[in-house]
């Protein structure tokens, strides 16, 4: 019984057993029944790119429940179930007039994922809001809370894609709002969007990025993709003063351990952006993002991603690295 795995790029890939689980006592359940099989644990499928189909189960959260769970004159604090689509959990605290994940509107992928990933946007990323992340072990079903701290959280990554990767389901993140609204608006066109109103609310950032978002990113529905495909490398002062020096107008942002360029940036110059390979294209409008033009396997997705790391890494000595999870 071949089953289907959801994806965003839109890619055939069939696993033996697709299982959805409504509560952790259920899921603890499958993972003792299918002690020793192969487990894939997934999401909404936005991150990630399938290049063959899955010989195992593949599991998903069917948790969506959300409460306030606690709070305090400045903060309140928010458990939401993983398998609640992202952007709705940000319109739920915007509603009630909490504020923190407002720049982090429209991105696609369910809470699980977020904390997973540590989803970022517009000088924000989500590990700024979690508090713990409920999991239960995949290998055992024990359950166990990580505070923030044992996350290991950086740039598009956690303990949970890096020392953790496989052995546990995320079931419920708590999130800290912020009750008194603090705007992050330094990041790119962000501010000039807002133009000068002269009180802003969560609600008026979350439609500005809502409208840069959609102006600049493809539709998943209307052309499969998964968002960046590359992360935006780091690269050392000395290597960065020497690529400066030969392209003074090239994008860069400081960082702790060096300077990041944006990975977008540097495929454009290549000649990448709006160019395809069979049905496999880089869009028009952003040149971080892969997309399916139309039928493409996940290995015409992947033979563009070599040959724009092979571009890349020639004319930059840069090598740009997947942010999608390639299976
Ligand atoms: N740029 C180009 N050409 C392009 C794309 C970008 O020259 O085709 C330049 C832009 O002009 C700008 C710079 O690159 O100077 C940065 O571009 P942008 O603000 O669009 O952001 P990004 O670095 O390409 C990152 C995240 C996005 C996030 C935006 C906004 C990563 C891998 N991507 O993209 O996240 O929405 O910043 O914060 O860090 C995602 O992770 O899926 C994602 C969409």
């Amino acid at each position: 019984m071949y089953r289907r795995i959801k994806n965003t790029f839109g890619i055939e890939a069939q696993a033996d057993k697709v299982l959805e689980y409504r509560t952790e006592a259920e899921l603890r359940t499958f993972v003792s029944a299918l002690a020793g099989e192969s487990l894939l644990h997934v999401g909404a499928g936005s991150n990630l790119l399938f290049t063959r189909d899955f010989k195992g189960t593949v599991l998903h959260s069917g948790i969506r429940y959300v409460m306030p769970v606690h709070e305090d004159a400045e903060h309140v604090w928010v458990k939401a179930g993983a398998a609640i689509v992202w952007d709705d959990l940000v319109a739920y605290t915007i509603a009630r007039g909490w504020s923190g994940a407002e720049n982090l509107s429209l991105i696609p992928g369910e809470v699980g994922a977020s904390a997973v990933q540590n989803i970022g946007a517009y000088g924000v990323e989500v590990k700024d809001l979690i508090e713990w992340v409920d999991c239960i072990s995949l290998i055992d079903g024990t359950p166990r809370r990580f505070a923030v701290g044992e996350c290991q959280y950086g740039y598009r990554t956690s303990i949970f894609k890096t020392d953790l990767k496989g052995q546990y389901a995320v079931t419920y993140v708590t999130y800290r709002l912020d009750k008194q609204f603090v705007p992050h608006l330094e990041y790119g066109n962000l501010r000039s969007e807002l133009g000068d109103k002269a009180e802003l609310t969560p609600a008026d950032v979350r439609r500005a990025i809502i409208d840069i978002r959609r102006a600049k990113l493809p539709d998943p529905k209307e052309l499969g993709n998964a968002g960046s495909f590359f992360m935006n490398p780091v690269v050392s002062r000395q290597k960065f003063d020497d690529l400066h020096a030969l392209y003074p107008q090239m994008p860069h942002y400081e960082v702790e351990h060096g300077v990041k360029i944006p990975a977008g940036w540097l495929i454009e110059q290549c000649g990448w952006k709006g160019r395809s390979l069979g049905a496999a294209g880089v869009y028009e409008k952003q040149a971080l993002i892969l997309v399916n033009l139309g039928g493409a396997t996940g290995a015409d997705i992947l033979r563009l991603c070599h040959t724009i790391q092979h571009d890349v890494a020639e004319r930059f000595d840069i090598l740009i690295q997947p942010e999608v999870n390639v299976l």
